[in-house]
């Protein structure tokens, strides 16, 4: 293991204002988003729309370092370069998707735990002779009835700390994303409570694996009301409520925080960022970021529709989305600015 590397990665990615993109979906998830925009669900497509993402003129001015599915790592574009290659060239440091998924959680089905860590660490070494520098595994933990248990949020962080402790072995950074999920009619309070036992229960078993902080990125959600709540909130209650349940359980050495987008519409995850940025600049010890996949992908995709005349006009707006998340890291976000 080498710490320095490790650092240096993940401080590059944390640099300016740039942040990460997520454009890892599994190949469901993909081909959900896929069916939704008319488009084919085949490999080809799938090519041709990360083609589009990784090719985007000056990406590399907004965007770190980006999330690749394992696909992905293989594709070339079509004149013959690997697309870690386009992204290298582009001064965006390829990372990649190592867990495998979630299933239902034996003794409590409604939950969810991630698998992934058998073979591991062989998967690890062949990622990082590929090129990605750092990883991601995303656990889910769900709000309900009962839910979460104790025994989901212990199983899922375990899980996580394991994967951080083998990723770093590997000199490759560990994104631990502990996603509480927007599903539901919960309050904003009731995310608040969840999200901090999560984080806490996290940071106690990242201890106990001896996980390196400095070499290490945190990805949550923000903390926001469910869908289905009555009661929506603003983007000050939202602001503040989020960057408080980070003050309380994120030690100060974490390397970066990158949000996830977890179904907000773009212009409203841009915005809550761009509050806590406002509010509380000089109060965060770490670095505070986007690491969105829907907030800067999706109206991309729907401009695209998997027709080639499109290709042009659907990185505009790839840009555009991304260039408003530098302005929310900055502070210097707008509603008017929203101008597409
Ligand atoms: P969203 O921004 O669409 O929530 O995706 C982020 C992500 O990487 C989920 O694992």
């Amino acid at each position: 293991m080498n710490i320095e590397e490790l650092q240096q990665t993940a401080a590059a990615l944390m640099e300016g204002d740039k942040g990460l993109l997520a454009m890892d979906e599994s190949l469901p998830t993909c081909n959900k988003r896929f069916a939704e925009a008319g488009i084919p669900q085949t490999e080809e497509y799938r090519r041709k729309y990360r083609q589009l993402i990784v090719t985007t003129p000056n990406l590399g001015e907004c965007i770190s370092g980006a999330i690749l599915f394992d696909e992905t790592i293989y594709q070339k574009t079509d004149d013959d370069v690997l697309f870690v290659d386009v992204l290298k060239q582009a001064g965006i440091i390829p990372g990649i998707k190592v867990d495998e998924g979630t299933v239902a959680m034996p003794r409590s089905p409604s939950e969810k735990i991630t698998n992934g860590l058998d073979g591991l660490p062989e998967r690890l070494s062949k990622y990082y002779s590929l090129s990605p520098r750092f990883a991601k595994w995303r656990a889910v933990i769900t709000i309900g009835k009962g839910t979460p248990t104790h025994e989901n949020i212990k199983a899922n962080t375990q899980t996580l700390a394991k994967y951080a402790a083998l990723c770093q072995q590997a000199n490759i950074v560990p994104i631990v994303e502990p996603e509480v999920l927007m599903d539901g009619d919960h309050t904003i309070e009731t995310c608040r409570h969840v999200t901090e036992e999560t984080i806490k229960e996290l940071f106690n078993q990242l201890k106990i694996q001896g996980v390196n902080l400095q070499g290490l990125l945190l990805k949550p959600n923000m903390v926001i009301a469910g869908t289905d709540c009555p009661v929506q909130n603003s983007t000050d209650e939202v602001a503040t409520a989020t960057v408080e349940c980070l003050l309380a359980t994120v030690p100060p050495e974490v390397a970066g925080v990158a949000f996830l987008s977890g179904g907000q519409e773009p212009w409203e995850a841009t915005g809550h960022l761009h509050a806590m940025h406002v509010k509380y600049e000089d109060k965060l010890p770490w670095p505070l970021t986007f690491s969105f996949a829907r907030a800067i992908q999706q109206p991309a995709l729907e401009i695209w529709k998997g027709r080639d005349e499109n290709v042009e006009k659907a990185q505009q707006m790839l840009y555009f989305r991304a260039s408003m998340d530098n302005l929310a890291r900055r502070g210097e976000y707008s509603v008017d600015l929203e101008t597409w």
